[in-house]
């Protein structure tokens, strides 16, 4: 980890900019045409009109995200110190786009990148704009929980030996459930064959801020990664930040991708919220951090006690292929309950006002973050309590699993399959088709099959549970019990 310059930190150079252009009583006539909400509506009213006073585009005075130079930049470069970077830019559509942005700056159609296939949508679709050729490394696969866990030194190690002409390998660090893979090791032996290491951060923000969690990806030595800082860094929702370290990656070619991406109009109050997310860490971070890891650990010990539910820690993810765990995530297992986690997920929201991150069908996800308080630890295990009251029962065997055991085989690139015709069918008749589409459950959006896969009987019977359970399913196409694969008698004459 680097030194930070904390006296340097202190500065928030487009919250600066703000405050002097909003405290200015501008006469407007340029976008956005609420002018600082001389219209009053209905969204206004919800806020003491705050919101809207001070929702600006780029003026003058605050800089163009498409060409930074000024209060943008200077608050970029103190979020890269802040993270052992050398370059940042900020988001204003997620690590969606961060994902988008390093891949498409760093592989061309036709070229090959290694990536895990449990993976988020926005990684396939960024395969699609590329049109680079996919190589899957298998997770471990935690048979328990059904929740796919890290890649294996030796499992990356293999696929890098068997694909020496891929040009960069993609990494999750960590997985949507907190799971990290010996990040170093393989950043190193990547390097070592020439690939350019690519990071998914998505939910890893607070790594750069704590030495109680698992290595960031700029500390690895990683040649990008992509921040959600909205997700766990405390800045408003869709804000994030991409890091850029070393010379193996182009800033060109980054630039040339992040202004086709980006809007031409972004939000101030996303930048500014991330210029003070990162003073906020800088100074506050690993203190917050630290309260949040013991009141997940709190909470672990609590509702171990409850019939009905397994909490899982750190020692039960190490044991199913993490190399390191985010001790900030409590994965809890349902265990004896007349419910699915689908079920409790719901149940929490509707009748204790308790929002998990996500429920699936054997266990839900809880997020300790900067924000979370004892009272908020207590709600979910007093809420707990009253489920299992309700639902335990000790004579429930463990029900049945439906996870698939192989992922779906690739037989076109994601590209390819996107381009190529149409044909609906019903969904018991795909076997063998080759999808067009990517289809999930959302969150966590970990496609089950992507543009270019074949429909098995495995992907079928996964599908034809989660439309039963009416578990929330995002495809493309809207019919249901159908689903979009491509014609290949038109495919064939092409
Ligand atoms: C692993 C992973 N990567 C990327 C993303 C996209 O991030 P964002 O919501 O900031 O666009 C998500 C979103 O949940 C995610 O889980």
């Amino acid at each position: 980890m680097k030194i930070i310059d904390k006296d340097e930190q202190r500065k928030t150079p487009y919250i600066t900019a703000y405050k002097k252009y909003i405290n200015s009583n501008i006469t407007s006539f340029d976008v956005p045409g609420h002018h600082q909400g001389i219209i009053r509506t209905d969204f206004d009213k919800l806020f003491p009109h705050e919101v809207y006073k001070n929702d600006v585009n780029c003026p003058i005075g605050m800089d163009n995200i498409m060409h930074p130079r000024g209060c943008i930049k200077e608050a970029q470069n103190l979020f890269a110190k802040a993270c052992n970077a050398d370059y940042a830019r900020f988001l204003i559509n997620g690590s969606t786009s961060g994902n988008l942005i390093m891949i498409m700056s760093c592989v061309k159609a036709h070229e090959k990148i290694i990536l895990p296939r449990n993976v988020h949508k926005s990684v396939i679709n960024a395969l699609i704009l590329s049109g680079a050729v996919p190589v899957f490394a298998m997770p471990e696969i935690d048979l328990q929980t059904e929740i796919a866990n890290q890649i294996s030194f030796k499992e990356w190690k293999k696929v890098i030996d068997n694909n020496l002409d891929a040009k960069a390998i993609f990494i999750i660090n960590p997985t949507y459930f907190g799971a990290t893979t010996n990040l170093e090791k393989v950043v190193k032996y990547a390097h070592s064959k020439n690939m350019i290491v690519l990071v998914d951060e998505a939910h890893g923000t607070h790594f750069y801020f704590s030495n109680k969690l698992p290595i960031s990806a700029m500390d690895a030595g990683a040649d990008m990664s992509t921040l959600s800082v909205h997700k766990t860094g405390g800045s408003l929702t869709q804000s994030s930040v991409l890091l850029i370290k070393g010379n193996r990656v182009n800033p060109y070619d980054v630039n040339k991708t992040f202004n086709m991406l980006t809007t031409t109009s972004p939000s101030s109050l996303l930048l500014a919220s991330l210029d003070g997310a990162r003073k906020y860490l800088v100074f506050h971070g690993s203190n917050k951090i630290y309260q949040a890891i013991k009141l997940a650990r709190y909470s672990i010990e609590e509702i171990n006690k409850i019939p009905g539910f397994k909490a899982h820690g750190k020692e039960h993810f190490l044991k199913n292929g993490a190399y390191d765990y985010d001790q900030t995530k409590v994965v809890v297992e349902i265990d004896k309950l007349k419910l699915t986690g689908f079920n409790i997920y719901r149940i929490l929201k509707e009748k204790y006002q308790i929002q998990v991150e996500l429920g699936e069908t054997y266990v839900f996800l809880c997020l300790f973050t900067i924000g979370t308080t004892k009272k908020h630890a207590d709600n979910l295990i007093n809420a707990l309590k009253d489920i299992s009251l309700k639902y335990y029962d000790s004579k429930i065997t463990y029900q049945d699993h439906h996870y698939m055991k192989d992922f779906p085989k690739t037989v076109l690139r994601p590209r390819e399959a996107y381009h190529a015709p149409l044909k609906i069918v019903p969904l018991k008749d795909a076997l063998n088709c080759i999808s067009k589409e990517m289809i999930m459950i959302y969150p966590p959006g970990i496609p089950l099959i992507i543009p270019g896969e074949k429909f098995s009987q495995d992907v079928i019977l996964e599908l034809a549970y989660y439309k039963k359970i009416n578990a929330n399913i995002v495809s493309d196409w809207e019919g249901s019990n159908e689903v979009s694969v491509v014609d290949m008698d038109l495919f064939d004459k092409k």
